[in-house]
């Protein structure tokens, strides 16, 4: 969600005669998009500040200046706490609020002509506005082949760990029409892929214009999808991040349905205890993931999931630990990320007794990612010999290389003619490691590859 909020906030600047640059020293403006989820990455923020420092400090010995600003849920959470601790930051917003930058930017220029040498005071621009923001965003003009578009925001389950309801505030669905629209616009920049975005996106309740077979003038994820499907040129949706409690039996025929619909299912359980989920306020048990999971394989057997975990909420014993590596053996994921629980300041598990110590945190955070690591790797292992579509949309870590995603989102580094980026290509996987898959190309026309059987997604090569 951030880098899809970084991209509308270039989006915002372009119009003033803004223009992105890799290299700070050439900025005018630099913005710190923040994240607020962990400890970790709210520390990231003062330790990039001091380098950005250094980088403004220069320009002005240059005769030139950089205003920083600090966007994202860090400004949201610190606000005037940040320009206290940093004073050469000049703005501090939210992401409810970055739409209204051109104004702060116009207003700290205006500051800085009327005060001329003198430095400008910070602006603080942190209140959840009474109107959405999506309202006042440009249009993309521009569009990866693999482009975000965000839905839905903020969250109203408040998990006991969980910092978003507070920072990106309640939750709200933007319009079907709306989404409609802008995914036409991306699909007619050059996307062929679209990830719908929301904190708890399958949650997703948009006014539309007229009723779905529920009655309501309101549309649930999969009839949004099912109507972005209808797109010409759009040959993968996907949708992130899920929450159990909100998949009905719709987003579940949805799999079955829509062949554009990508069969790998990001769905956080956190933990496979059921004690935990409680104090977590998950309000789902283990045994609820795990219907929901087969019922997602019956709707569409080769679908697979991926899941996120935190190691360490407080009472964890060892018994829940072993009862979430239990979780993790019966679904076998194809990809998950698992995070050391972090106290995040005004949460009620921050305020739990019984925290776990670290050293605990981390041996048992070390087991769990070895499991992990372990089914991705058999995941990874088990397309060798399939041919699989391969959207390559990013340059990779080796010179002339491209990155590709299949549709379980496993990448695929390969070195490709530059007429096939952005494009759909067959890919006959020959092996798979880690963390990617090695294949040659099978074919360079662009196909599309969207068998409604389904199986078209993965073949098997006839020998
Ligand atoms: N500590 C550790 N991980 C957290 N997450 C959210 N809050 C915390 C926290 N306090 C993780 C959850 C969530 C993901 C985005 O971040 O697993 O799904
Ligand atoms: Fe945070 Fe997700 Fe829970 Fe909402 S549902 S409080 S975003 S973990």
């Amino acid at each position: 969600m951030n880098v899809y909020d970084s991209d509308r906030m270039i989006d915002l600047l372009k119009p003033l005669g803004y223009e992105l640059t890799e290299e700070p020293s050439e900025a005018d403006i630099a913005i710190l998009n923040t994240c607020h989820i962990r400890e970790k990455a709210e520390q990231k923020v003062y330790s990039d500040l001091g380098r950005l420092k250094l980088q403004q400090d220069q320009r002005r010995l240059e005769g030139n200046d950089m205003l920083i600003g600090v966007g994202g849920c860090v400004g949201q959470a610190e606000g005037a706490e940040i320009i206290k601790q940093a004073p050469y930051v000049s703005m501090v917003f939210g992401p409810q609020t970055y739409h209204r930058l051109p104004e702060m930017i116009a207003q700290l220029v205006r500051q800085k002509d009327a005060n001329s040498k003198k430095r400008s005071r910070g602006l603080v621009d942190t209140d959840f506005p009474i109107e959405s923001k999506f309202d006042s965003l440009t249009p993309p003009t521009i569009s990866p082949a693999s482009a975000f578009l965000a839905i839905q925001e903020g969250c109203d389950k408040f998990c006991t760990f969980c910092v978003v309801p507070y920072t990106r505030g309640a939750e709200f669905s933007r319009p079907a029409l709306e989404i409609i629209e802008d995914a036409k616009r991306l699909v007619s920049l050059g996307a062929v892929e679209i990830t719908l975005l929301g904190q708890n996106v399958n949650a997703y309740h948009g006014a539309a214009p007229y009723a779905s077979v529920h009655g309501k003038n309101e549309w649930g994820l999969a009839r949004l999808i099912q109507e972005l499907s209808n797109i010409e040129g759009l040959k993968r949706i996907r949708y992130t991040t899920s929450h159990p409690r909100d998949v009905d039996q719709d987003l579940i025929d949805a799999h079955r349905d829509i062949p554009q619909l990508m069969p790998f299912i990001h769905l956080p359980v956190q933990s496979g205890s059921d004690r935990i989920l409680e104090a977590m306020n998950r309000k789902h048990s283990a045994k609820d993931y795990l219907k929901i999971i087969e019922l997602f394989k019956k709707a569409r057997e080769d679908i697979a999931f991926s899941s996120d975990f935190i190691i360490g909420f407080p009472g964890e014993t060892d018994a829940d630990h072993k009862a979430t590596l239990a979780l993790i053996e019966e679904v076998k994921f194809g990809q998950a990320y698992s995070f050391k629980y972090s106290v995040r300041p005004g949460t009620p598990a921050g305020a739990m007794e019984l925290q776990v110590e670290e050293k605990v945190k981390s041996m048992r955070l070390h087991e769990l990612q070895h499991l992990l690591g372990d089914h991705q790797l058999s995941f990874n292992k088990s397309k060798i010999g399939t041919i699989q579509p391969v959207l390559f949309d990013r340059k990779a870590k080796l010179e002339g290389q491209m990155l590709g995603k299949t549709p379980y989102m496993q990448s695929v580094p390969m070195m490709i003619p530059e007429r096939l980026f952005g494009k759909i290509v067959d890919v006959k996987i020959e092996d798979g490691y880690a963390g990617s898959l090695a294949g040659s190309i099978v074919t360079e026309e662009y196909i599309g590859n969207i068998n409604p059987s389904h199986n078209g997604q993965e073949r098997e090569i006839p020998v």
